[in-house]
């Protein structure tokens, strides 16, 4: 008998369990894919990060080493050694779960389970007995109409971090996190990319500022955008595609040929199997697994957590709720604040995002106001060629308190965390611009867009 069997080992999963192994529950993990880690570390956040380093040393090389007086042939690009660096990476840390796992004492029950009854999971013919369970099985590629993919030439993320060759022309279609992630990797290796997108703006939700600058950012790395249509069809032949779209404004209809098409329109929440119907666990309109604050379904024992759930579909939203469930299943208070979830897109420059934008205010009428600082102004950032890009700081117009930050430039990823913790506390923009940063660093950029919330940044 397990205090917890946890479905799936993707972040939400296996951070879940093992905060419940250190809470002194025994732990199970019911995984089926051949290694730990789910989309996130196997097909996702972790490979495309390998890729996107890769590639970003190759446009450095390509466009900045001759500035800085270093010479030489440049680099050029060995296809399958770079696919072998990303699987080496990758390896490293799905093995490192199953490190955690085995020192953590949490059993890895492998096959893919299915739930008869409360209480109850069932992975191949053996019925393993739990007091609870934690469905963590995240999410996969959405499909679209009139596209097939095959994983070849018309591909999801997953079979575009392994491609056969490199692409001369890539049609993506979604001007989302994973298109204009992967799009930049092969963008940077010479592969024309076209983003075909639905909406005007790309990266749908962000503020507005960031969007216009990072779509014109990715425009002088290569990038083709045919906004504002929507997608009606793929044909492929044996080695290309047609994909056929149509104007939102004009109904125009046309055609783009590609070797390659990425389908990244959005995800999914992976359920399939587990038998929830039968069991009656109540789900949202769009399939997510309905749960209260708590992450209880609506069927006593069984929780969930991550994609499946309603929230942004984040590795980082996922692991908190997994370690929050898992204090509420020990008996203790497990809370997550998602007004403080960071975003993060890993191209470069990085896009980094938290709290609330200025539209997001504005429809709620709240007064705010807005300290802006551009990285032209930031020292470190300028040696770096990294000048392109700035920190939007957003403030209470009464209180000072920081409600949101919008960052597009070097290491944005990273910055954003000083805000969150700034947030966490109910920090005022005051707060931060006292605060001494390091010089020279790119966080003074941070520091600065909070001095402007008040009389004004130094270096603007
Ligand atoms: P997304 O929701 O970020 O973007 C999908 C885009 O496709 C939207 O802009 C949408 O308007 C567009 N679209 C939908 N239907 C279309 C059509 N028929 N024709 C043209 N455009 C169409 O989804 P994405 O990029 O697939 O990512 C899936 C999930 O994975 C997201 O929730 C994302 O947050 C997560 N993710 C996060 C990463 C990160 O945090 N760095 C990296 C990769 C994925």
């Amino acid at each position: 008998m397990y205090d917890v069997i946890v479905i799936g080992a993707g972040p939400g999963g296996y951070v879940s369990a093992i905060r419940c192994a250190q809470l002194g529950l025994k732990t199970a993990v019911v995984e089926g894919r051949e290694t730990l880690g789910g989309t996130c570390l196997n097909v996702g956040c972790i490979p495309s990060k390998a890729l996107l380093h890769a590639t970003h040393m190759l446009h450095e090389a390509e466009h900045n080493f001759a500035t800085m007086g270093l010479t030489g042939k440049s680099p050029g690009v060995d296809w399958d050694k770079m696919l072998a660096y990303k699987s080496d990476v990758v390896g490293q840390n799905t093995g490192g779960i199953e490190f955690l796992f085995k020192k953590n004492k949490i059993d890895w029950i492998k096959g893919w389970g299915t739930i008869p009854a409360a209480g109850k999971v069932q992975v191949g013919d053996t019925v393993h007995e739990t007091r609870n369970i934690i469905i963590a099985t995240g999410s996969e590629p959405s499909s679209l109409p009139g596209v097939e993919v095959d994983e070849k030439i018309v591909v999801t993320s997953t079979g575009a971090l392994e491609l056969a060759k490199r692409p001369k022309k890539m049609v993506v279609i979604g001007a989302g996190v994973i298109g204009l992630e992967l799009g930049s990797v092969y963008a940077r290796m010479g592969t024309e990319v076209t983003v075909i997108e639905y909406l005007k703006t790309v990266t749908p939700g962000m503020d507005g500022e960031v969007q216009r600058t990072f779509k014109r950012m990715l425009q002088k790395q290569g990038f083709t955008f045919i906004m504002d249509a929507a997608v009606q069809g793929v044909t492929t032949t044996k080695t290309k595609a047609k994909v056929t779209y149509k104007s939102n404004k004009s109904g125009e209809v046309a055609v783009v040929d590609a070797d390659v098409v990425l389908v990244a329109t959005g995800r999914k929440p992976f359920t399939d199997g587990l038998g929830l119907d039968a069991l009656g666990v109540e789900t949202e309109p769009r399939g997510q697994i309905k749960t209260d604050a708590q992450w209880r379904t609506n069927i006593p024992g069984i929780y969930a957590i991550g994609d499946a759930i309603p929230g942004p579909m984040l590795a980082h939203k996922a692991e908190d709720e997994g370690m929050a469930v898992a204090e509420v299943i020990a008996g203790k208070a497990g809370h997550v604040n998602y007004g403080v979830i960071p975003g993060v897109i890993y191209t470069h420059p990085e896009v980094a995002t938290v709290g609330k934008t200025e539209a997001e205010l504005k429809e709620e009428g709240r007064k705010y106001k807005v300290g802006k600082f551009s990285f032209m102004g930031n020292a470190r950032a300028k040696a770096v060629f990294a000048g392109d890009g700035f920190v939007k700081l957003i403030a209470d117009k009464e209180t000072d308190r920081i409600l949101g930050a919008h960052i597009i430039g070097p290491a944005a990823g990273d910055l954003i965390h000083e805000v969150c913790v700034a947030m966490e506390f109910g920090a005022s923009a005051q707060d931060l611009a006292l605060t001494c940063h390091a010089h020279p660093t790119y966080s003074e950029a941070v520091r600065e867009a909070a001095l402007a919330c008040g009389d004004g940044a130094i270096h603007a």
